[in-house]
């Protein structure tokens, strides 16, 4: 089974050597994993809520996208998309706002911290608070419930918002009665070193003591890291590693051989100068090859925004066809279409006692599949081949008791998969086009809802 992971990148800086090693290094790492499925995407509705500079978000988004391709994404293999290219999201927003408890929202870190300065300044306390700072964790949630993520990888800051989105993906199951939502696990990496700033505090943009991952070149990186503070010990003195924020950085990016060799210069009394020679040259021989990519990416504007379409295309086809059954499943659907819930009334076919079936059967190559047809004779779904007869009976269980609103359905070129914990578990006949598609789609969904009521 592949965990989905997904995280957000709020578009509002540049990415400096801290984003490099706490969140790019890993996340692209662990974006290899053959039981990984990553979604990686920039979070620039959230960046509205932090800025109102448009340039300066425009030109962040390009910065970030480019650096995490430059940094060894596969766009081929990893989920990669702008958030305000997903309609879906604010369309969830505003599902997920009308389950929310207000209270919650009220005590959420980043609001309650600005009602308390405003307190602290004898202010009103909602004085120069929007509501999108309010929302920022809603929206938070729907980035993450749209696309059923398992595992988060956030830092500490943003637990709190995970928890919430939990909490409010649990609240919307629990009201409309069917496990519509994963609820999302947070993920702290531990083992990812935090980097020391310039000034030996976390390095953060809000601290200013950032050294550009990218931004200026060789210069601009050689010319920070001469600038990272010292004690005043001098050549030849011996100096201690552990304190030191220079050393820090080498080991986040050296080999274990290379920083012992490191470790023993300072002992040895290498002078700070020179020491921040050695640290730009091994930062460098990593940074380099990268910083070819990222001048190229960010030469080519056309070419990200092709990659990022592309990613919003990936993305779409399961936000849509998930995001339509929470439509359904509210009452929000075409007033055409026969209720299935609220009339309390049998359908037609269920009526005459014809309800969906499985056919099971083996295949060419003796492993055991069925299919499910609608009530009507229609071929539906055909099941992935088991090996084993009793896994195929399971999966039939577990159809049975699924209902429309939980199928996740992910759509193909031609046709569409049907995932169960994130793994293609069958799949429906090819259609010609998108109207045949939809037609089937929503077939398919009467028919699992006729299942599901059945006992
Ligand atoms: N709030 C996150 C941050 O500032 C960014 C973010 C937005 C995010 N949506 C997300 C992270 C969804 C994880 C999942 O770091």
């Amino acid at each position: 089974m592949q965990t989905r992971v997904l995280t957000g990148i709020t578009t509002t800086g540049t990415p400096h050597l801290g984003n490099y090693v706490g969140a790019i290094r890993p996340a692209i790492e662990a974006s290899r994993r053959a039981d990984v499925d990553a979604f990686f995407f920039m979070a620039d509705y959230h960046a509205l809520i932090k800025s109102e500079d448009a340039a300066r978000i425009e030109r962040s988004r390009l910065e970030i996208a480019a650096s995490w391709l430059a940094a060894g994404l596969d766009p081929q293999r990893v989920t990669f998309y702008r958030q305000s290219d997903i309609p879906e999201i604010p369309e969830l927003t505003w599902f997920l706002t009308c389950v929310t408890a207000k209270g919650m929202l009220n005590r959420a870190h980043a609001y309650k911290a600005a009602v308390d300065k405003n307190a602290e300044n004898g202010e009103d306390p909602d004085a120069g608070v929007t509501a999108g700072l309010y929302m920022y964790p809603v929206l938070m949630a729907a980035d993450i419930l749209a696309f059923d993520a398992h595992q988060v990888p956030v830092g500490r800051d943003q637990i709190q918002h995970i928890e919430m989105a939990r909490d409010i993906g649990q609240r919307f199951n629990h009201i409309h009665g069917h496990d519509f939502f994963v609820l999302p696990e947070v993920l702290i990496e531990d083992q990812v070193a935090t980097l020391p700033g310039l000034d030996g505090r976390k390095m953060s943009k809000s601290y200013d003591n950032t050294i550009p991952l990218f931004a200026g070149g060789k210069k601009q990186l050689r010319e920070t890291i001469m600038r990272i503070v010292t004690d005043s010990r001098t050549p030849g003195e011996p100096k201690d590693p552990d304190s030191s924020s220079l050393f820090t950085i080498f080991r986040a990016f050296a080999s274990e051989a290379e920083t012992a060799e490191f470790r023993q210069a300072l002992l040895d009394g290498l002078g700070w100068g020179d020491a921040k020679q050695v640290l730009y040259e091994r930062i460098d021989a990593d940074v380099a090859p990268m910083r070819e990519r990222y001048e190229a990416f960010m030469a080519d504007p056309m070419a990200i925004e092709a990659i990022l379409q592309q990613g919003a295309q990936k993305a779409r086809m399961i936000a849509t066809p998930k995001i339509a059954a929470l439509r359904d499943a509210l009452g929000l659907r075409s007033a055409g279409k026969a209720t299935t819930v609220a009339a309390g009334q049998p359908k037609a076919a269920a009526k005459q006692g014809k309800m969906p079936r499985f056919a099971s059967f083996r295949d060419a190559d003796g492993k055991f599949r069925f299919r499910l047809f609608s009530a009507e004779g229609e071929e539906l779904l055909l099941s992935m081949p088991f090996a084993d007869p009793k896994a195929a009976g399971a999966l039939q269980k577990r159809l049975k008791t699924l209902g429309a609103a939980a199928a996740v359905m992910q759509i193909k070129a031609q046709g569409m998969a049907l995932e169960l914990d994130g793994e293609a578990v069958a799949s429906t006949p090819d259609y010609r086009d998108e109207q045949l598609r939809d037609d089937a789609l929503a077939q398919l969904r009467e028919a699992l809802d006729q299942l599901a009521a059945q006992d």
